[in-house]
């Protein structure tokens, strides 16, 4: 392998870097349907979670090696800290994937070295070969992370990535941990990387980056100008703090100004060959899925995928792109994947119709969840006259995707209006099966329903966001709550669409205390369990 592909290799660490966001924490079965969308989207290597971490992610990443990580599919990556016993799991955990790939890493940083691993440049000069040498022996494809390489000393960067390759790594990837680089220092950082480890030619250059100065996506363009040719992101951008380079608008930029980069990976100027195997029509879909089931919302002026990314306000603008499109557009929304919300399904459509467009939408459901969806088609049908692609990616997000309903609501009844005492009913069943009844009174109708459930519930949080958006335009659209409440520092999200705003923010509350409540069970168990790391 050399490192002058002239592809880019997309990683994305959604699953792992992604939901190190506060309040992105996602069930095993959340991560396999996102991993699935992943693959879907052409996404050359995914890095499924932390398998050392707990539990929870080495189940998530054992099951999508098993369900994901298929013969000439997406290859499935585990990270680990350079310890035999991280790299031990990662493997084990990755073991039925046809591809997989243990990513390790150590900070290389002096800070990092002083105040965090407390270890000398020689300890990590001597464990970085070692480490590696022992996940190759474990499995052939290994990627090595000097973490906070953007604040580390060059020249002990470059013998540490020399002593990884030497020991077996493929990729070698330079992280910007804490988002500190401006573009041209990135670039220039790649850029003696490959001229001064003597043996990169044996490895892939790799960058990951946070956001902090929101200069992410800028730094890795300048780094595959200076010669790295995979790229670590995320879905919307979501990660640890100011989170990491947004995948979509990465896969974007190499896509629309193909022919400025063209020359940079050695093709000819003009090449129309995609730089990425990303399927950019599947962008909007994988970016809604990722936001509704990470409750991280993405704000309206986010390139690429935001509600207003290709919205043309001004009247200027408007009859220009009225006249043509490309006075005021450089891509078309339909290279996303947004379509023009078709009408495609009412209320007399039957279950083969139905099956039939979810199938053309990329939802293979199981017979189980297709009964599930369709019954939930058919009451929304039932207010709603004309059902839009947008209608069903949100009945099957919420119907199938939803968090374990522990608590499940049975009832809902509002009373409210101007001089009238808002005040709400309902019934829920507790996880061990009891339906239990209470009523409160709020300052509106949805606090009312909320201090209704707390009653119900009775965990003690405090809510932190609500957001109300409709799915589609139009008098009877279905309205989709997004909520995250905050419980001893922690915060937890949830999400849910219906045609009724009040029912919905009931189900999206219901669900981010019924994610609360599983925390609260595994943590329990984690409490008895040595097996917990964070990086
Ligand atoms: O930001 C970082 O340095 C990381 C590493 C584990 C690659 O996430
Ligand atoms: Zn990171």
């Amino acid at each position: 392998m050399n490192n002058q592909r002239d592809r880019i290799i997309i990683f994305d660490t959604t699953l792992r870097d992604g939901e190190q966001s506060p309040g992105a924490t996602l069930n095993v079965d959340e991560k396999l349907t996102i991993a699935l969308a992943l693959a879907r989207l052409g996404v050359d290597v995914i890095e499924a979670g932390f398998p050392y971490a707990s539990p929870g992610d080495f189940e998530a990443v054992q099951k999508i090696a098993e369900a994901v990580g298929t013969e000439g599919g997406s290859t499935i990556c585990g990270l680990s800290r350079a310890t035999e016993q991280d790299i031990k799991t990662a493997a084990e955990a990755l073991k039925p994937a046809a591809n997989k790939r243990i990513h390790t890493f150590l900070a290389t940083s002096d800070i990092h070295l002083a105040y965090k691993l407390k270890k000398t440049r020689q300890e990590v000069l001597d464990i970085v070969p070692e480490m590696v040498a022992y996940a190759k022996s474990l499995v052939d494809d290994v990627e090595f992370s000097p973490e906070d390489a953007g604040r580390s000393d060059p020249e002990f960067l470059y013998q540490v990535l020399e002593r990884a390759i030497a020991a077996g790594a493929t990729t070698v990837n330079i992280p910007d941990t804490v988002g500190y680089l401006t573009p041209s220092e990135f670039g220039l950082l790649i850029k003696g990387i490959k001229d001064n480890v003597p043996n990169i030619d044996k490895a892939i250059i790799s960058v990951h980056g946070h956001n902090d100065l929101g200069l992410a996506v800028a730094n890795f363009l300048e780094a595959v100008k200076n010669g790295a040719r995979q790229l670590e992101c995320t879905i919307n951008g979501i990660g640890e703090r100011a989170g990491n380079a947004a995948l979509e608008e990465l896969v974007m930029a190499l896509h629309v100004r193909r022919q400025y980069f063209n020359t940079f990976l050695g093709r000819p100027a003009d090449s129309t060959e995609p730089l990425t195997n990303i399927k950019t029509k599947e962008i909007y879909r994988t970016s809604r899925l990722v936001s509704n089931l990470t409750g991280m919302m993405v704000q309206p002026n986010k390139a690429i995928v935001g509600a207003n990314a290709f919205a043309h306000e001004s009247g200027i603008h408007q009859d220009g792109v009225l006249k043509n499109k490309l006075t005021y557009e450089i891509m078309d929304a339909e290279s996303i994947g947004l379509t023009n919300n078709q009408i495609v399904l009412g209320k007399l459509s039957g279950r083969n119709a139905f099956r039939t467009r979810l199938k053309e939408l990329g939802f293979d459901l199981s017979e189980t969840d297709l009964n599930k969806a369709f019954l939930r088609f058919k009451d929304v049908a039932d207010k709603k006259k004309e059902i839009t692609d947008w209608d069903l990616e949100a009945i099957v997000n919420d119907e199938i995707n939803a968090a374990p309903e522990l608590f499940r609501l049975e009832l809902v009844q509002v009373s409210c209006g101007d001089n009238a005492r808002p005040t709400a009913t309902v019934a829920l069943r507790t996880p061990d099966g009891k339906e239990l009844m209470d009523a409160a009174i709020g300052t509106g109708p949805v606090d009312a329903v909320y201090k209704a459930i707390n009653r119900v519930v009775n965990i003690p949080n405090e809510l932190i966001e609500f957001s109300v958006k409709s799915v589609t335009a139009g008098i009877d659209a279905m309205g989709e709550v997004t909520i995250r409440l905050r419980h001893e520092g922690r915060i937890y999200s949830g999400h849910a669409a219906n045609t009724d705003i009040i029912v919905a923010s009931a189900r999206a509350y219901i669900s981010a205390l019924n994610r609360l409540y599983a925390a609260l069970q595994q943590k329990d168990v984690k409490d008895e369990t040595p097996q917990t790391a964070s990086v």
